[in-house]
């Protein structure tokens, strides 16, 4: 297969899996690992995980936090996708988090190098609580909710995560958001000795992404802290993510260390990198195509059909209670 990517050298684009021979082929790797494609048992066929899965009694992290791969209690809600979730092994196997590599298989390789203990979350800008938060004073572990969400790249890839984590107005409202506060912005950790993407010229680090308030505050979008009822691998972001389902799957910062208020909109990782084809909103939008391909459908990842599964996108990734968000606003425009 011929691969048109425009390369340019100041950074790595995401790239369409459809035209990536290479992306397919990795795709093909980790869902023969997940026994999609029938051969290979999965632990001969995985690449090498962040670490052993651990036991559900693994220790909390010296920042009082559960360690990677501990065993999370968390109420289940009516928030589901019929049809249930992707296999676990392919959206720990199969990531993206550029500041351990651009492959798919790069974050399940290194993210073991990154420490994840102490953490300690940054809070700065319009508020009136500034400060240094451990995580258990921002996350109260004892109300985390499970919520089965669809996870749509812009990649036009798809998997159904079942996440854990709590609504993000929960914390926001801990942290005292002024009245000028009218987006907030997270960061993620970087660590140039953990973290070998970062010594590559893909993206301008750290990552950082962004939200509207009211983005933020919707009750769909989480904080979470966990997925498959265990706390974040760290390949998929420990021990602290976002996730807005109604978004691309970029605008989910992974390890975040900074939360910002700001009262205007801020930079984000992949606006910076290439504006045309990454905007602030990024709605999913099957009306809008990427430049360099269309994002009508989406191959569903881990799925009962294995790799040659194809879905309709929808408007919001289905989740139609964001629209009034967006009432007057041309998404065509602001996308
Ligand atoms: N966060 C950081 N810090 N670095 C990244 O490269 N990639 C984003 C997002 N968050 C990314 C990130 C992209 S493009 C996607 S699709 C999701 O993480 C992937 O999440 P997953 O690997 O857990 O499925």
């Amino acid at each position: 297969m011929d691969l048109k990517f425009r390369r340019n050298p100041d950074y790595q684009t995401l790239r369409d899996e459809i035209t990536s021979e290479r992306l397919f082929m990795d795709r093909r790797h980790i869902l023969s690992a997940a026994g999609f494609l029938g051969a290979g048992s999965i632990l001969g066929a995985l690449p090498a995980c962040s670490e052993p899965e651990q036991t559900p009694t693994a220790p909390a992290t010296a920042g009082g936090h559960p360690a990677p791969g501990a065993a999370l209690a968390a109420k289940k809600t009516a928030f589901a996708v019929a049809g249930g979730a992707t296999v676990e092994e392919a959206f720990t196997g199969y990531c993206n988090f550029y500041e351990f590599g651009t492959s798919k298989e790069d974050p399940p390789r290194y993210a073991n190098l990154m420490k994840v203990s102490p953490w300690q979350v940054t809070v700065e800008g319009e508020t009136d609580a500034p400060g240094a938060y451990a995580l258990k004073d921002l996350i109260d572990y004892s109300k985390l909710e499970e919520r089965v969400y669809r996870h749509r790249c812009v990649e036009a890839w798809s998997m159904v995560v079942p996440w854990v984590g709590v609504p993000m107005h929960s914390v926001l409202s801990k942290l005292k958001p002024k009245s000028t506060a009218k987006f907030v912005q997270f960061e993620t950790y970087l660590n140039k000795k953990e973290m070998p993407g970062t010594n590559r010229p893909s993206l301008q680090w750290p990552y950082v992404e962004g939200l509207r308030m009211d983005e933020a505050n919707h009750d769909l979008t989480l904080f979470a802290v966990g997925a498959y009822g265990k706390a974040l691998q760290k390949q998929n972001g420990a021990p602290l993510r976002t996730v807005i389902p109604w978004k691309y799957g970029f605008k989910a910062t992974k390890s975040i260390v900074k939360i910002r208020f700001l009262a205007t909109q801020p930079g984000t990782a992949w606006n910076k990198a290439n504006a045309n084809e990454y905007g602030f909103y990024s709605n999913v939008n099957p009306n809008v195509s990427h430049p360099r391909w269309s994002q009508a459908s989406e191959r569903v990842i881990g799925g009962k059909g294995g790799f040659n599964e194809r879905r309709d996108t929808e408007m919001f990734n289905g989740y139609q209670q964001v629209a009034s968000l967006y009432a007057g606003m041309d998404l065509k425009k602001n996308y």
